[in-house]
């Protein structure tokens, strides 16, 4: 396929601190136009925030829920940049890039689900400019209970032995695999269903090719600036 799906991880993860405004800046500068996050919630905000503990990417330590909101969003991400809001990173790619909301934490779907009602009435966002994915299967059964009118995509590290079923009960947009699982057969199989396969983290452009080979439609990457050209981008 010529123009696959390219989703920047976290942001332009591979050259700013992963989950900032200025990693999601860097990636819509390169030409990206899907934007991959992670959310957690924090006294019932949701924070653009992968991990559940500060210490790697932060200049905090310990469990994440250990803090107040207000602590989490003083601390230094690096360069400058703060954990978001993940309003915040809605607002900077609006009109520009399909966001894809990964549900990480407990309530993230309940959370999400309130605040893209509220966003969707307020201000021009549309449900075609969002994505939902989670590893959590309970999460984003949720998230399909509350707002069906979104996509929504599993998210998997190994292959669970009910996919068919799963694949029925969720009835996704895309289906997000780790890189090491995809196979040909397995991609074909996930398309039969009616799906978008995705492949997460490819940084090397001969790994791209296999998979696209394989094939995957699109991919998340931590350098979108490799696959994207500024004037043209993917789809
Ligand atoms: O959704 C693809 C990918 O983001 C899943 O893994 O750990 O990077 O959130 P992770
Ligand atoms: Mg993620």
């Amino acid at each position: 396929m010529s123009h696959p799906i390219v989703i920047a991880h976290r942001g332009a993860s591979g050259c700013c601190p992963e989950n900032t405004l200025l990693a999601f800046r860097t990636a819509l500068e390169s030409g990206a136009r899907w934007l991959e996050l992670d959310v957690q919630l924090i006294e019932n905000r949701l924070l653009v925030f992968h991990d559940d503990y500060l210490d790697r990417t932060t200049n905090g330590c310990g469990p994440l829920d250990n803090y107040s909101l207000n602590d989490l969003r003083q601390l230094d991400v690096g360069a400058g940049e703060k954990i978001p809001f993940l309003e915040e990173v809605l607002d900077l790619a609006l009109g520009r890039a399909v966001v894809n909301i990964e549900l990480k934490g407990a309530g993230t779907a309940e959370a999400t689900a309130a605040l893209l009602t509220r966003l969707f009435t307020l201000t021009q966002l549309t449900p075609e400019d969002i994505l939902v994915s989670s590893l959590k299967r309970n999460e984003l059964r949720r998230f399909q209970e509350l707002l069906p009118q979104v996509r929504r995509a599993p998210v998997y590290e190994k292959i669970p032995h009910d996919l068919d079923r799963q694949l029925e009960q969720f009835a996704p947009w895309s289906v997000h695999l780790k890189k090491t699982l995809i196979t040909a057969t397995l991609a074909r199989h996930v398309q039969q269903s009616g799906c978008k396969l995705f492949a997460w983290t490819v940084n090397r452009k001969g790994e791209a090719e296999e998979l696209l080979a394989a094939g995957v439609e699109g991919f998340f990457t931590d350098f979108p600036e490799r696959f994207l050209l500024k004037s043209g981008g993917s789809e």
